[in-house]
């Protein structure tokens, strides 16, 4: 079976409590059972993983990727400052989907520099926790067809 690694960084976790105006109601809790709805429908393994810690994230990913086909990753606050986690994307060489529940592109001048965009095949975002489920689709079909 097909295995995604599915990685929130900082602040994800508190979703539905944190600035609901610009990341949306819906709970953390609700994006984990998305996560299990969609990981029965595709008939795709989900392994989930969020961290407010940089390393964690790097160190998750290094344990992990080679038990894995691909990445869907909203790396939050780390998008705009990790080199760290871009270095271990690149070094891992997964196919990799990038997730912002926000409208990024309309948001605050730091948030326009994203570290991941260039290497992620496609980004989602302004979706909510919508955006994981077409994240994971388009990365499902994506390595369907590279077989
Ligand atoms: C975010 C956008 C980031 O700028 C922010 O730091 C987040 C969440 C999003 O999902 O919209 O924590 O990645």
């Amino acid at each position: 079976m097909m295995r995604i690694l599915v990685i929130n960084g900082p602040n994800i976790n508190l979703l539905g409590v944190r600035e609901v105006e610009v990341y949306g109601q819906e709970s953390y809790q609700a994006l984990l059972d998305l996560l299990d709805q969609v990981q029965a429908e595709l008939g795709v393994e989900l392994t989930h993983f969020q961290s407010n810690h940089e390393g964690d994230l790097v160190d998750f990913i290094q344990a992990n990727y080679q038990d894995a086909d691909g990445i869907v990753i909203n790396p939050a606050a780390y998008t705009h400052t990790s080199i760290a986690l871009l270095d271990v994307l690149k070094a891992v060489e997964l196919p990799t989907v990038e997730v912002h529940l926000s409208n990024l592109s309309k948001r605050e001048d730091f948030r326009q520099v994203n570290y991941v965009r260039d290497f992620a095949i496609q980004s989602f975002e302004n979706l909510g926790i919508a955006g994981y489920r077409k994240a994971i689709n388009y990365l499902r079909d994506y390595l369907e067809e590279q077989g």
